[in-house]
């Protein structure tokens, strides 16, 4: 969610194609904001779960990648997927927005660790089935699609059995609150069980971004209806010293509720 919009947003219909033009219109248009508010904490070459500062050195959440077939989706402007790189595994980084995989390649040159980019859709990945070893995003694509479980499908097509698929996105009980990391963000203003899409619409009227909402319940179906076996749902606690605010992410609420989920899911070998 967030929060700045030229019309006032609302909650509801919006169809799969306004959705697809919404998100690339939004990340291109938005990428070198992006960067410059969270390039400098998202690090050049850094694995970062999310707005609490758990990196992946520490929690390991993927095993070992080193030499494993890694598919980021939602990729950003890579630091992961360098990352990844660097500790030995074959990457590939795929993003539906070609401003933000501008930036993945300018930083490809800044820090010279060159990996393949791919302009793709997480509901359509290019890849032949059982094509990696794991597959992550943190934050990337699952809250953008509306069929968010035919998301979850794909994934498990192109994993191979044995597999792990992680990803993080914000804590669905976050839906309750406004997008507002002070005191305006602590009080419960909307229904948690509301699954109609948050839009923002440009000046025109037509939809400029998109965000979906799923219960923990949905996404636990979303998943084991794919297939997948969950190993661990991790809401990660806002660190003692952590003072960095990204958008509704603050230390005043961190303390009090989680602010993301991590989903630690495999496919099984048979
Ligand atoms: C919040 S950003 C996260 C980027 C990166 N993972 C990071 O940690 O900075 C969300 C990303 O998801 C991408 N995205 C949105 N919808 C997508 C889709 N359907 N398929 C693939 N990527 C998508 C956006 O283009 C954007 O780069």
């Amino acid at each position: 969610m967030r929060s700045a919009a030229p019309c006032k947003p609302y909650r509801g219909p919006v169809t799969p194609e306004e959705i697809r033009r919404a998100s690339r219109g939004w990340w291109d248009s938005d990428a070198d904001n992006y960067q410059a508010e969270h390039g400098d904490f998202l690090g050049m070459v850094n694995f970062l779960w999310c707005p609490e500062g758990l990196r992946e050195n520490e929690a390991r959440l993927l095993g070992d990648v080193r030499g494993r077939r890694v598919l980021e989706v939602g990729c950003g402007a890579a630091a992961a997927t360098r990352w990844l790189a660097i500790q030995g595994a074959q990457v590939v980084g795929l993003d539906l927005s070609a401003g933000m995989l501008r930036h993945a390649a300018a930083a490809a040159q800044t820090s010279g660790v060159l990996v393949p980019l791919v302009l793709g859709d997480v509901l359509a990945l290019p890849f032949p089935d059982g094509s990696f070893d794991i597959a992550c995003t943190a934050f990337g694509a699952i809250p953008f699609v509306e069929d968010s479980a035919a998301a979850m499908r794909e994934v498990y097509r192109v994993l191979r059995p044995g597999g792990r698929w992680v990803f993080s996105a914000t804590h669905p009980m976050r839906w309750i609150f406004l997008d507002d990391p002070g005191e305006g963000g602590l009080y419960a203003i909307h229904s948690y069980f509301d699954r109609r899409p948050y839009v923002e619409r440009d000046e025109a009227g037509v939809p400029s971004y998109v965000e979906q909402h799923r219960t923990l319940g949905d996404r636990i179906r979303e998943l084991v209806g794919a297939g997948f076996v969950l190993r661990d749902l991790i809401e990660p606690e806002w660190p003692e010293g952590h003072e960095v605010i990204w958008g509704q992410w603050s230390p005043l609420r961190g303390r009090l509720f989680p602010g993301t989920a991590i989903f630690v899911t495999e496919k099984p070998t048979r």
